[in-house]
């Protein structure tokens, strides 16, 4: 068997947690490979609303195993918090839940160092969800990361030399590293992390392939947020690509099913950095407003524009999209016009390519089609799409060359409709 990917292909919030929900039901295993408590994955059915964090969003459909994989980055204090709330609800995601040994902890003071960084970064700060994952990925990396499998060997001496190089460092850059209490939930949050199934995720999910089980891997943020291939150094510390499931899962390459690239009918971003479709109009007022644009988790406004094609050709390339899935196309019921950028130009250069920056000098190109005006929410299939939609639609078909094959009209589970292809 193959294991197929599920990732978002902008800068994050495109309703990843609500299809991978949606398409849990036709497979075995859900599991997240990378990012940690910065992504806010939001479901909803039965007119209830959950935000998942760390926890894979196949954890509300029947029987999947959802693991946590190795790439992910683990904060105790918050795993703990969004798991007792589950429990709190009735699931039983201790059957259900596995988590990779291999995921590096966060620590209070790598929450701690985030924050200081940012301050020091002043105007030029990333804007991050304040989480600690760019110092936990960082640790990692310099090979000073502390793992969860630690703690079956001697994790409270591993815990406070991590935490005394972070405090030096804190206290070196002028900042106070007081972590008293939240160190106190950390430990806590650790002992109920023991209680959960703790597993070599690398070889656990091979094995399910080789039984013949179908896995789900579930991406956080996006592709132009990833640490390669997004608008450096605006972006988050992990590779949000499709071969970061490769990394984060331990699954090999040629082991890579369906692709599906997720992306909003329009463009949002939370946090610093370039955007050459933001809109600092009414009609980007209009579509944050519309479209409830705030962060899931931070409750931040999401800065608002057009869909960009330019940038959504290099995340299909870059991900090896197999199959389009549109959402929040509701959002654009009321607009007489919609645009969409289909080049850029730079420095007065056309081009459809997407350029080592987009930094300065990048000014969209518009195609402007005619709105549809009606309220698609309670549309059940294709047929019933109003023949601008449909325009819309064939458009970006045609611009993006990937069939787009679900369209999500609505936040509910059920405002999800198929197309034939
Ligand atoms: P994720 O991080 O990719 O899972 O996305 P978020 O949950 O952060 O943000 C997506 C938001 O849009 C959530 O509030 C969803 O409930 C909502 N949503 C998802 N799909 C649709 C849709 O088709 N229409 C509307 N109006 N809202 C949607
Ligand atoms: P989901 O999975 C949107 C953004 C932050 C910031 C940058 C770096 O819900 O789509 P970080 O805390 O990761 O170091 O922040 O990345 N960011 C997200 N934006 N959705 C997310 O996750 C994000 N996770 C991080 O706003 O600009
Ligand atoms: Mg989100």
């Amino acid at each position: 068997m193959k294991v197929d990917v599920l990732l978002g292909l902008q800068w994050g919030d495109e309703g990843k947690g609500k299809v991978v929900d949606v398409l849990t039901p036709r497979y075995d295993v859900v599991a997240r490979f990378q990012g940690g408590p910065n992504a806010g994955h939001t479901l909803e059915f039965n007119n209830q609303k959950y935000v998942l964090r760390s926890i894979p969003s196949g954890i509300f459909q029947k029987g999947q195993v959802n693991i946590i994989g190795n790439g992910v980055v683990l904060d105790p204090i918050l795993f703990a918090a969004e798991a007792r709330d589950l429990e709190k609800s009735g699931f039983d995601i201790k059957k259900v839940l596995k988590i990779s040994k291999k995921v590096h902890l966060i620590l209070p003071t790598h929450r701690l160092l985030d924050a200081a960084y940012e301050t020091l970064k002043g105007s030029a700060k990333i804007g991050t969800t304040g989480k600690g994952i760019g110092p936990t990925y960082t640790d990692k990396i310099s090979r000073d990361g502390l793992r969860l499998g630690e703690v079956f060997g001697n994790f409270t001496e591993k815990y406070q030399a991590a935490k005394q190089r972070h405090v030096k460092l804190l206290n070196a850059l002028g900042f106070d590293a007081d972590v008293a209490e939240l160190e106190k939930q950390w430990f806590e949050g650790i002992e109920y992390i023991k209680t959960f199934e703790l597993i070599d995720s690398e070889h656990v999910i091979n094995g399910y392939l080789r039984e013949g089980k179908s896995v789900l891997c579930e991406g956080a943020q996006g592709s132009l947020l990833d640490v390669d291939f997004g608008s450096y150094p605006f972006v988050t510390s992990s590779n949000t690509v499709c071969a970061g499931a490769c990394s984060g899962l331990g699954v090999a390459p040629n082991k890579i099913g369906e692709v599906y690239g997720i992306f909003k009918a329009y463009c949002t971003r939370v946090g610093s950095g370039p955007f050459p479709t933001e809109l600092h109009d009414e009609v980007g007022a209009k579509i944050r407003d519309i479209g409830h644009e705030y962060g899931a988790v931070t409750g931040r406004e999401r800065r608002c524009g057009w869909i960009d094609l330019v940038a959504l050709r290099y995340t299909i390339m870059l991900n090896g999209v197999t199959q389009l899935i549109m959402m929040k196309s509701d959002v654009l019921d009321g607009f007489e016009t919609i645009k969409a950028c289909d080049s850029y130009k730079v420095n007065g250069v056309e081009t459809r390519d997407f350029p080592y920056s987009i930094d300065e000098g990048v000014e969209p190109v518009y195609t402007e089609l005619k709105g549809w005006n009606t309220d698609m929410t309670k549309i059940q299939s294709e047929d019933e799409f109003p023949q601008e939609f449909k325009d819309y639609i064939a458009f970006l078909e045609e611009k993006l060359n990937v069939p787009i094959t679900i369209v999500s009209v609505g936040p509910d589970r059920l405002q999800t409709i198929e197309r034939k292809h």
